[in-house]
């Protein structure tokens, strides 16, 4: 089972980094397990063109998505890793997120049938907020139903800034832990 995590933080050692290295710590070695750092790709921002509705369903740009496309094609599970900025997703993320549109295109709007995946989402917020992650889960949903993943679990802690990461906190990675680990055994 292909595994892929897609890092949305401009921190490589942030919050967001830690969590997410100890819920794919079993993987590190692995090498059908894969993290794409979007902070340092380059990838334009979708201008709308709708290109990418037509022919081969390939976007104008020739940038680093190209890199992310093949990878979230070959995925079987991809994670969404991000901190929660202004109630929402980084910009990091976000743009990488638009310019899948193509993948929308495909599924939604033609019909195309590829790889069936599994989604995990993964945010930390730093302040308490009940509403923080709610932008994200809409965006996310939307994603994951473009690139045919069905969401299995999402993981999201807040108060980063405040406590840092708390027992309850260390349940709920642990568990995240377990399960990617049984997916990834199961398949
Ligand atoms: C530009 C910016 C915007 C932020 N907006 C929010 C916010 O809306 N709500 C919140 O709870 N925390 C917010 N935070 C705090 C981060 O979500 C939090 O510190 C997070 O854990 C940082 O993760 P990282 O270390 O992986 O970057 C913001 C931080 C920054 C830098």
């Amino acid at each position: 089972m292909k595994i892929l995590a897609l890092f949305g933080s401009p921190k490589l050692k942030g919050n967001t980094n830690q969590i997410l290295e100890m819920i794919t710590e079993d993987f590190k070695d692995n090498i059908e397990y894969k993290r794409i750092n979007l902070s340092k790709l380059k990838i334009n921002h979708c201008m709308g063109c709708n290109k990418c509705n037509v022919g081969d369903f390939e976007c104008v740009y020739k940038d680093d998505m190209n890199y992310v496309n093949k990878s979230i094609e070959e995925a079987d599970l991809v994670i969404l890793a991000t901190p929660i900025y202004f109630n929402s997703m980084t910009s990091i993320m976000k743009v990488m997120i638009d310019r899948c549109q193509r993948f929308f295109n495909m599924k939604v709007n033609n019909n195309i049938a590829f790889k069936e995946k599994k989604g995990i989402v993964i945010a930390t917020a730093g302040s308490r907020n009940s509403k923080s992650f709610e932008a994200l889960e809409n965006i996310s949903k939307y994603f994951f139903l473009s690139i045919n993943a069905k969401v299995v679990k999402r993981l999201f802690i807040d108060s980063m800034d405040d406590k840092g990461i708390d027992e309850n906190d260390y349940k709920n990675i642990q568990d995240m832990k377990n399960l990617l680990y049984t997916l990834y055994k199961d398949e």
